[in-house]
């Protein structure tokens, strides 16, 4: 029988990629529900071509314009973060893809996680700020978690050959972002275009700020804290600008594997899919007498503030990551909306994190009140500086 999946988030570009995967895969997989926020026109169009049993609309203000767009049809329509929850957990899924931008697919990953589903996630902020809480969920009901982001994909298939308990060092690999080697003066009034141009990868505008400030790594540190049970102090940070090696294991014999492939998020997503299995897919093949050389170099963690504070924060845990994850994408809004400038991205996580008093035992109920804090504490500073 086909695996049914929930492609939370279809619209994205992580979303959009699932989609051609799972076209490619063929008839073993078949989509079972979709969901966009505010691109109704595609997500009318992925419809009307995947034809699914649900579709989730979760901006309200979008779902009369969805359905004029898509007319008749036999999909059901649902609205808002219960439309999600449902498409999410539903008994019918087995596959469930987390490619929401954000802490807004917190919920949803949760509700699949207490289902007891097969989660492949790309959305990384739901671990950032809930990865205790969304482990054992997991674990507790029996959900598999499969990463999609590169970096962890790449761990989880280098722990092929090894054990958790085997690990020396997890090497997560960055390309830098349009940054690198660049020193403060040079990014402090970095303009939004500059930003968003990233040097290898074609991603949703969020991640792609968060390449540049570095943030991106940051929270891929957190994340692969909970994702592979390991000591924060035993993750490491290498920039690898071509983005061949996806990220690496050192074991404690010394063997380092890494995973290898010309940059292309289908592969991740296809290998979360199919795992345990390799199929064949539409990799581009890896051409290494091509490239010549690969390079390596230590990222500056004083001028990439982000890195030295994400560090901090995974190791105080509690509401301090909910508050980091926060800050930073409300300060994201601000800059791609014009208001502040690229340096103040991190000024105002740090001013965040600087008045918080973090609790270090958090419930749900406390991340989602220091997440909406850090929000409000963002604007506020905002409308002081006028
Ligand atoms: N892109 C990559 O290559 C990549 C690689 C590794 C990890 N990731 C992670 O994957 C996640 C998705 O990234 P992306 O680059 O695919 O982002 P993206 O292109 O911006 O897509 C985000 C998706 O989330 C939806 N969305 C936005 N706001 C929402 C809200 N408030 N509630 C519900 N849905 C909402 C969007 O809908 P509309 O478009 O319809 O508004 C879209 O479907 C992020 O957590 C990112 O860090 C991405």
């Amino acid at each position: 029988m086909a695996k049914r999946i929930s492609i939370l988030g279809s619209t994205g570009s992580i979303g959009t990629n699932a989609l051609r995967v799972i076209e490619r895969l063929g008839a073993d997989y078949e989509v079972f529900a979709l969901s966009g926020h505010n691109n109704v026109e595609l997500l009318a169009e992925q419809v009307a071509k995947y034809r699914p049993k649900m579709a989730v609309v979760t901006n309200p203000d979008k779902i009369g314009n969805f359905k004029e767009l898509l007319g008749e049809s036999k999909t059901e329509i649902l609205g808002g973060s219960e439309g999600l929850i449902k498409a999410a957990s539903q008994k019918d899924v087995d596959i469930v893809i987390g490619a929401i931008v954000g802490v807004a697919g917190l919920a949803a990953i949760l509700a699949a996680a207490k289902a007891g589903k097969v989660l492949a996630i790309a959305n990384k902020e739901p671990l950032v700020v809930a990865g205790e809480l969304l482990t054992e969920t997991a674990r507790e009901n029996g959900a598999q978690i499969l990463p999609v982001d590169s970096e962890h994909s790449a761990v989880f298939q280098a722990l092929q050959a090894g054990a958790v308990s085997e690990i020396n060092r997890i090497i997560l690999t960055a390309s830098g972002g349009p940054f690198r080697g660049a020193s403060i003066e040079e990014i402090q009034n970095a303009t939004i275009e500059q930003a968003l141009a990233h040097p290898t990868w074609n991603m949703g505008k969020k991640i792609t700020i968060d390449s540049a400030t570095m943030m991106n790594k940051a929270l891929e540190v957190i994340e692969a804290k909970w994702l592979f049970d390991v000591p924060v102090d035993k993750i490491e940070i290498l920039i690898h600008p071509e983005s061949i090696i996806h990220s690496m294991v050192e074991f404690i014999d010394g063997s380092v594997i890494a995973q290898m492939s010309e940059p292309d998020m289908c592969l991740p997503i296809q290998y979360a899919l199919t795992y345990p299995k390799r199929v064949k897919g539409r990799q581009k093949p890896l051409r290494l007498e091509q490239m010549g050389s690969l390079t390596f170099e230590k990222p500056d963690m004083d001028v990439f503030g982000a890195l030295k504070i994400g560090y901090q924060v995974a190791k105080t845990g509690g509401t301090a990551t909910a508050v980091f994850n926060a800050a930073n994408e409300a300060a994201i809004e601000e800059f791609l909306a014009g208001r502040i400038k690229f340096v103040n991205i991190v000024e105002l996580i740090e001013h965040c994190l600087e008045k918080h008093t973090v609790k270090t035992e958090a419930k749900l109920d406390d991340l989602l009140l220091a997440d909406d804090w850090a929000r409000n504490e963002v604007k506020g500073c905002l409308n002081k500086t006028g």
